[in-house]
């Protein structure tokens, strides 16, 4: 039997496919680069597996969409009913593989039940990320209760997977799982992507660290929720399946999609799928409106009024926040219907004229003089029963009247029409009618149920306004990152990471988050001198630093800084902006700190020819002194001039002769990455930054 063989290459990685017998084919290899003139019909033939007692004579393909009808003993790639609610078991026949350079189409049928299956996989040789997708196509109506994108095999060599769940401040916690027989499965059925479970997994090979080794990493770009199932076989072989959570698509179809499914692998530790999302994010997925213009500083004014608004303080603050650095104002919840706390209005999308007698224009003209630009919440897709909108729509409310609300408010119908020409009336009057630049549209409460088409609805409203009002930029909010993927992420520019502006949990927060976000599009501010939302009180420099990290803003009442504070955010404010063109491009790679209460990055610019290191001391240390803490991304024989920026903000402790708090040091980058940087004895929460270029 003939094999037919295809590969995707990109600098650092092939994927090979193969395929005999008119059958659907496997991914036989995907990882460092093969060479141009590899035989991959060997290639195919060395993946064929032994076969002994106990098994079927023949091992049944882990295919790319593996099919229960042939014996697989694993989780199937699709699962299908017909519209009566009998189980449908296709048997696909290759019907056609068209190859392009960088792109390879899968076609395959059964003419029985009357399905077409599509698979598509493309690669980026620039952003070193494959784009993965599948479709069906039925001439009868089937229910749909489970499509894979196209299935990898995961490595043998790998001892462990990387997860992430999180919970409301506290977005983005790491679980490492053994691998083990079976299947260990995530499945987000809240109707978003969610806190609970960002779209994401990192397969490490065995022993890889954030700077070495092997790493596959995969990202579904769906919001809706997503389902991933990675699975050690019986025969031992492993496969990874995301797809959307099942069974969310509620009617009969006769067409389906997955979301894309972003694949990297990576030969330079998790840095290097890390590296890789980032760009591929960054400068793929998220359209800038403007893309040369430089990210502006925010100011938000949610933890400073609350619903409080008042139009001369409103201006106030925004005076000072404007001296301060701010070029962005984005004016929080509360301006709308009768909205003086969270019971009521979500719907009444028209300006409250008790708190703004004459309309928004004497805030925005303010905001304007002052030379920043205007933002504007919003949270479209939510309804209060206590709003004129809901007395007038009962209907459009999704789920039955007796559902358990959440922070008092229900979810619309974003599959109604109807529903969303009034969003679209309704917030394109206040873009249409104002000079505003930005959107903040946020998302507070899980669905009922979750719904494919309600996500569905939700881009379709997102594309119209954004074709209505292309120069408007938009951030992700849902409770901070309740709905971070690269879904939204095609129609929004920014993220709101989390509802935390403590300092030390952000550090935490955007460290981990690297793994699959750019800087650029990752909001952080700094907010007030006692946190909100944990309580702690923590300085300037802290709060200053962790913010420039990421697309800096500020949150505070402004009004609360002392002059000190004041000074620090200016200055710090000032660097960033001074630095934003290249660090807003530039790669995170998270730093293998051996002081386990030290997370640091470096974040090299796209050249190699500058970087800043970001090094945070969340908590206090087992040993004395810091550990010395070793680089990455650099030329070995390349020497670097390194600087300390804010030896002023860490506090005594220092009193030592260190060479980086006496002045710049100078060395190479094989010793400051075998070696590491020897770091001034500093406080518990505060930060290292540490500038270098290559001399
Ligand atoms: C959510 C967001 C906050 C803020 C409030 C307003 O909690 O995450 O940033 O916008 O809603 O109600």
């Amino acid at each position: 039997m003939t094999t037919d063989c295809w590969r995707l290459d990109s600098f650092a990685q092939t994927l090979v496919l193969a395929g005999s017998g008119g059958r659907l084919p496997c991914v036989v290899y995907w990882g460092a680069p093969l060479p141009k003139a590899c035989d991959l019909g060997a290639i195919a033939a060395a993946e064929a597996r032994d076969v002994t007692g106990g098994m079927l004579d023949a091992n049944p393909a882990l295919s790319i969409c593996p099919e229960a009808e042939r014996g697989f003993p694993g989780q199937p790639g699709l699962a299908l009913r017909d519209a009566e609610g009998r189980v449908l078991r296709p048997r696909l026949r290759l019907l056609e593989v068209e190859a392009q350079e960088s792109a390879l189409t899968v076609k395959a049928g059964d003419d029985e039940i009357g399905l077409r299956y599509v698979a598509r996989f493309a690669i980026d040789a620039e952003t070193h990320v494959l784009t993965l997708s599948a479709e069906i196509e039925s001439d009868a109506p089937v229910m749909l209760d489970w499509l894979a994108a196209p299935v990898l095999p995961a490595p043998q060599l790998s001892d462990e997977m990387i997860d992430v769940s999180g919970r409301w401040i506290g977005e983005f916690r790491l679980q490492r799982t053994p691998w083990s027989a079976g299947i260990r499965l995530r499945e987000a059925r809240t109707g978003r992507s969610g806190h609970e479970h960002f779209p994401g997994l990192i397969v490490p090979g065995r022993g890889a660290t954030n700077t070495a080794g092997a790493a596959y990493g995969f990202h579904y770009g769906w919001s809706g929720g997503h389902r991933m199932v990675a699975e050690e076989l019986p025969d031992g072989r492993r496969q990874v399946q995301f797809g959307h959570a099942s069974g969310t698509e509620l009617a009969p179809v006769t067409r389906a999609a997955t979301a894309p499914l972003l694949v990297t692998f990576s030969r330079a530790g998790l840095n290097g799928c890390a590296t890789a999302f980032q760009r591929h994010i960054r400068d793929r997925i998220v359209q800038w409106p403007a893309p040369e213009r430089p990210r502006p500083v925010h100011y938000n004014c949610w933890e400073a009024v609350y619903f409080d608004h008042d139009v001369a303080e409103l201006k106030e603050i925004a005076t000072r926040a404007s001296a301060l650095g701010a070029e962005r104002f984005v004016l929080d919840d509360g301006w709308f219907g009768r909205r003086d706390d969270d019971t009521t209005s979500l719907g009444d999308w028209w300006i409250d004229e008790r708190k703004y007698p004459e309309g928004l224009a004497p805030l925005i003209e303010h905001v304007h003089d002052l030379g920043m630009s205007f933002g504007i919440w919003f949270e479209p897709e939510m309804i209060n029963a206590e709003s004129e909108t809901f007395r007038a729509h009962p209907d459009w409310a999704l789920g039955p009247m007796d559902q358990i609300e959440g922070r008092q408010q229900r979810v619309l119908d974003l599959a109604s029409e109807a529903v969303r020409d009034y969003l679209f009336d309704r917030i394109g009057a206040v873009l249409r009618d104002h000079a505003v630049d930005y959107v903040k549209w946020d998302h507070n409460r899980l669905l009922p149920y979750p719904d494919a088409a309600q996500t569905r609805g939700v881009y379709d409203l997102l594309d119209r306004l954004r074709a209505a009002h292309p120069k408007v930029e938009i951030e992700s909010c849902a409770s901070g990152g309740g709905r971070i993927d690269a879904g939204i992420l095609a129609r929004t520019q920014r993220v709101w990471l989390s509802d935390s502006n403590d300092a030390v949990e952000r550090l935490r927060i955007q460290h981990e988050a690297a793994l699959f976000l750019p800087a650029a599009i990752t909001g952080s501010h700094v907010g007030p001198r006692r946190c909100h939302t944990s309580g702690r009180v923590l300085s300037m420099p802290m709060r200053a630093w962790v913010a420039a990290q990421r697309h800096m803003g500020f949150e505070m009442d402004p009004r609360e800084l002392s002059e000190d504070e004041a000074q620090t955010l200016t200055r710090v404010t000032a660097w960033w902006k001074a630095n934003r063109d290249w660090m807003m491009r530039a790669e995170i790679h998270r730093l293998d700190s051996v002081d386990a209460s030290v997370i640091a990055e470096a974040q090299i610019a796209e050249a190699g020819a500058r970087f800043v290191v970001f090094a945070g001391r969340a908590g206090t240390s087992p040993q004395i002194l810091p550990r010395p803490l070793p680089l990455t991304g650099l030329e070995p024989d390349a020497l670097y001039r390194l600087e300390l920026v804010n030896g002023q903000d860490i506090g005594p402790a220092s009193r030592g002769d260190v060479a980086l708090a006496r002045g710049a040091v100078e060395l190479p980058g094989a010793y400051l990455m075998s070696q590491g940087i020897q770091l001034p004895a500093a406080f518990p929460e505060t930060i290292w930054v540490i500038e270098g270029r290559r001399i």
